[in-house]
């Protein structure tokens, strides 16, 4: 039913939209109504909330670029985002102007047929809270609503902003600020209300979903993922279904009694006008290795599940837990789609979720109920024989890790992770960002003793030689794989799939024009044939592309827009892809149209020389306690190896790594805690910090030889190539 619009209701729409709007500014800035909202699907001009529409298929009606036509694709303007972190913001376009926010959660309102800026806010963050961001400051995004912009703020906070002038109304702490929560994500508005979760669960809190009034900031209601310590009612939302079967689902000690249990919900949040559910992805648990988190094995609900509940109330309707126990970090917060699809019986419409997470496998549930309809492994998996016929795994023994290591697929990084899915309901294939990342699992035998930072409970670098030489691993990095999918929900199988170089991947646009648009991280942006695969069309747009394309119309002309930049955890926790250096990436908004000519400017290459500034020191143990203490505590930012994506800096080629009391003053002082590297006093000592020093100086001796084998193998090529 929802697949009726055509061609010409849409064409017509378009027409009728271009009549009322003659490029002017609009009347009332977001005059986004409930209304607007459930109807988005048939005004594909616009693009309302962060999935497009409630049902967040990420799938335009528009068609005027097509099949046909799309290698005409050219610049129409870009805008600087005047961030050298991560973006991974999906613009929202209401009325002529867009909405889009940037690292540290800034929002920029932009007339989004130029691309002339018409206000920026900026929430000016301490930024020192960037310690508590497990995967870069970003964010994905805003809701727009009756003249305000919502934006959740990295510090925890909630904003409603004046659509006009993006001066504030009204702002809410929506956490304790005494745990390290961080907001990325797009908030969502639905029946006045706006929703809200939170990131945090690799550093030890408890996730929830708030909904906000929207005209008063108020707090409506506030469901909890994970029971309290003393499992008694919270006053919230959640407490009943706590009572029902939440709670005998935790043992009454272990990590999570004093960690908050994780189960935040950071990502996916979706509304189902028809059963009048919102329905929400959980995250992992915390800390990620079960043994210590619940010594009593449970399955621990609501960790790694779907959950709907009722829109209004935010009382408790159903769950599906993809993960029981989770025990590797396989979030269920990746995109759920709504769609009717023909899996009921005799083929018959069914309404139904849809989900990638990232565990591996694609689920389709009922989505009135909750029930498993279908669940199929998308990627190479190792944890699980498969799922039953309730759609449980069925676990692997060796995958519930202890101290040797087992080498998972997927791993931590999951077979998917943020980057939006996007679904085509003509030719129902479901557009999935994939990743084929494995990680090796070990018990962290450190854990009850450690204080700040990832304390996870899970060793990721168990098995990894502190002498790794950097030939090996790059070499095991070029094992790494993603791919775009197009997957069959029904019959449960990839229709194609196009396999890139980079594992991490890119946000997805499905477009009735036939088209699927993708960026990927090495800085292009392409344009898919949706029933074939078949690369149509691909511009470089110097710098990463991984976060959602959007596309929009504006007087009949049709725009395609994405946000870049460079950072995100695999940026930041997964290093540089090739040891080479990346320049200062400025993140911006490129957007195309058909015909356009502008050009995208090029970043300025300014970097430290890339030499050790003093000599190597320390024996074998120094190094090794370095090499630990270095990647529980520092390479979440710094990298793995020692070597930097060039978001944070590289130590290697720091003068700070050079002079002990510098170190010292930086690492146990924490003298440069206003720019985001803290304090590391409670964790480390004076002694554990000069170790992480002599490994990194070691590691930068290392890269320097890699580094003349590098240019000589280079310079070499270009000889022969160059010999006539
Ligand atoms: C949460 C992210 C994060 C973690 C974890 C982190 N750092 Fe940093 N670090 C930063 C940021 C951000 C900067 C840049 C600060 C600035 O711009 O002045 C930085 C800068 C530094 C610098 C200064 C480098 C230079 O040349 O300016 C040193 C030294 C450093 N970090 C050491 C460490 C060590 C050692 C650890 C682990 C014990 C660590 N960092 C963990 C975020 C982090």
């Amino acid at each position: 039913m929802r697949k009726m619009k055509t061609v010409n209701i849409v064409a017509g729409i378009m027409l009728a939209f271009a009549l009322v709007s003659c490029g002017s500014e609009p009347a009332k800035f977001a005059d986004v109504t409930s209304e607007r909202l459930l109807n988005a699907s048939s005004t594909p001009e616009e693009w309302l909330t962060y999935g497009g529409t409630y049902d967040e298929q990420r799938h335009s009606g528009l068609t005027q670029i097509n099949l046909d036509n799309v290698d005409e694709l050219g610049v129409a303007w870009t805008y600087d985002l005047a961030t050298a972190r991560g973006v991974e913001s999906t613009p929202i376009v209401v009325d002529g102007v867009m909405y889009v926010t940037s690292a540290w959660s800034v929002v920029h309102a932009l007339d989004a047929r130029t691309g002339e800026e018409l206000w920026v806010y900026d929430p000016d963050v301490d930024r020192a809270v960037g310690v508590n961001a497990c995967c870069d400051v970003v964010n994905r995004g805003v809701a727009v609503w009756e003249g305000k912009i919502f934006v959740g703020v990295i510090d925890g906070r909630l904003e409603a902003l004046d659509a006009e002038t993006g001066a504030l109304i009204w702002s809410r702490v929506t956490v304790d600020r005494s745990k390290p929560y961080t907001i990325t994500g797009a908030p969502r508005v639905v029946k006045g209300n706006v929703l809200i979760g939170n990131g945090g669960a690799e550093l030890g809190v408890r996730g929830y979903i708030s909904a906000y009034a929207a005209d008063t900031g108020d707090m409506s209601w506030r469901f909890y993922t994970v029971p309290n310590p003393s499992k008694q009612p919270d006053d919230a939302a959640s407490d009943a279904a706590f009572e029902a079967i939440g709670n005998v689902s935790w043992g009454d000690e272990g990590a999570w009694t004093t960690d908050g249990g994780g189960g935040t919900v950071w990502d996916s949040i979706i509304y189902d006008d028809v059963n009048d559910n919102i329905i929400f992805g959980v995250g992992n648990g915390s800390p990620w290795n079960r043994d210590y988190r619940d010594p009593a094995q449970g399955d621990n609900l609501f960790l790694s599940s779907i959950v709907a509940v009722d829109a209004t109330s935010g009382a408790y309707k159903w769950h599906y837990q993809t993960t029981p126990g989770d025990n590797w970090d396989y979030t269920a917060t990746q995109t759920i789609i709504l769609a009717d699809l023909p899996v009921g019986s005799d083929g018959a419409l069914r309404r139904v979720a849809m989900q990638a997470p990232k565990n591996g496998f694609f689920y389709v549930i009922d989505a009135a109920t909750g029930e498993f309809i279908s669940g199929e492994a998308f990627v190479p998996q190792n944890w699980a024989i498969g799922l039953d016929e309730t759609g449980r795994p069925i676990e692997l023994p060796e995958a519930r890790y202890s101290d040797t290591p087992y080498y998972q697929a997927p791993g931590a990084l999951g077979a998917h992770n943020w980057h939006p899915m996007a679904f085509n309901p003509d030719l129902n294939l479901a557009y999935i960002p994939a990743q084929e990342i494995p990680d090796a699992y070990a018990r962290d035998n450190i854990f009850p003793d450690r204080e700040q930072n990832w304390n996870t409970g899970t060793n990721l670098t168990a098995g990894l030689p502190m002498d790794l030489d950097l030939g090996t691993a790059m070499a095991l990095r070029a094992t790494l794989k993603g791919r775009l999918i197009a997957w069959d929900p029904v019959t449960q199988s990839a229709r194609w799939s196009v396999e890139h170089s980079n594992a991490w991947n890119g946000g997805v646009l499905s477009t009735a024009g036939g088209l699927v648009f993708q960026g990927r991280l090495e800085g292009e942006f392409s344009a898919y044939n949706a029933a074939t695969g078949e690369k149509l069309w691909g511009q470089n747009v110097k710098a990463g592309a991984a976060s959602g394309p959007g596309t929009y119309a504006i007087d009949g002309e049709q725009y395609v827009t994405i946000t870049t930049g460079w950072g995100s955890a695999y940026a930041l926790a997964g290093g540089s892809a090739y040891d080479q250096p990346v320049p200062p990436i400025v993140g911006k908004v490129v957007t195309f149209k058909l015909g356009g000519t502008e050009t995208i400017p090029d970043p300025d290459l300014i970097l430290p020389p890339r030499t050790p500034k003093a000599e190597a020191f320390g024996d074998e143990d120094l190094l090794q306690t370095g090499f630990d203490q270095y990647h529980y505590n520092c390479r979440v930012c710094h990298g793995p190896l020692a070597i930097s994506s060039g978001v944070l800096p590289d130590l290697r080629w720091s003068y700070i790594t050079a002079d002990a009391e510098a170190w010292n003053s930086v690492v146990i002082d924490g003298s440069l805690a206003a720019n985001g590297m803290v304090s590391f006093a409670s964790a480390l000592s004076e002694g554990d910090a000069e170790a992480i020093r002599a490994y990194v100086l070691k590691q930068a001796h290392d890269g320097a030889e890699m580094e003349a084998m590098v240019a000589a193998a280079m310079a070499a090529e270009a000889d022969a190539a160059a010999a006539p």
